[in-house]
């Protein structure tokens, strides 16, 4: 017997690849090098150089970079044209965007970005092999193992790394490839396994709210050209 499964509600991840001049490649990772200056890592222990966490979370302000945000911004439009927005009825906003530093055995803790609602990540290097650092996506919850936590003892009862039981995702960084997800969705990046190998990436967070024009739809924040900052 053959049943048909039906994939119900997946969640949509995103990649493309975008195409990287050498020498801009190079000259970015310098500069991203020297933002980083004489720092090893952010506070904790074994933890990548983050810029959000060093002053440096507006990379797509600067002239060097601006080329390269508006293609992940393009990405970023494509991303919503094909979950089901419609571009007339919303606007996208860059609010930040930060280099990621991973040295040899560093890593990027288990974390989502509640301050945005789409995220990307830009990849300035690797082999395609993942031994940098894979980036791993976490499943939300794992709606196959029928009754949550059915799956968390040791020695099964499913199948380890069963296609429609999976609870996470890999992705290996290579230059040029973009990544785009849900910024709900909790993510973290694996230890840089690979002494010789600096792991370097951008990460772009996009807020969606109502267009400018028009009267804002109920669930979504109006343009910030209304907001008003209250202070006491
Ligand atoms: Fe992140």
């Amino acid at each position: 017997m053959t049943l048909k499964l039906h994939q119900l509600f997946p969640s949509a991840v995103a990649t493309v690849q975008l195409p990287l001049d050498p020498l801009d490649l190079a000259g970015h990772l310098q500069t991203l090098l020297n933002l980083r200056g004489e720092a090893e890592g952010n506070p904790s222990p074994g933890c990548a150089w983050t810029g959000d966490l060093n002053g440096i979370w507006q990379l797509h302000q600067r002239a060097e970079f601006r080329d390269l945000a508006g293609r992940v911004v393009e990405a970023a439009w494509h991303y919503l044209d094909a979950v089901g927005f419609d571009r007339t009825r919303v606007a996208l906003h860059l609010q930040r965007s930060w280099p990621v530093l991973s040295d040899w055995d560093q890593l990027v803790g288990r974390h989502h970005h509640p301050n945005a609602h789409l995220s990307a990540v830009l990849y300035l290097s690797g082999t395609g092999s993942g031994e940098e650092g894979m980036l791993r996506l976490h499943a939300p919850l794992r709606p196959n193992e029928l009754v949550p936590g059915l799956a968390v003892g040791h020695g099964g009862p499913i199948a380890d790394g069963h296609p429609l039981n999976a609870d996470h995702w890999d992705l290996a960084p290579q230059p040029g490839l973009l990544v785009l997800f849900p910024s709900r969705m909790d993510h973290s990046v694996l230890p840089n396994a690979d002494p010789e190998a600096l792991r370097s990436s951008i990460s772009f967070d996009f807020v969606l709210t109502a267009p400018a024009e028009g009267d804002p739809p109920e669930y979504l924040s109006p343009h910030p050209v209304f907001w008003r900052e209250s202070k006491l």
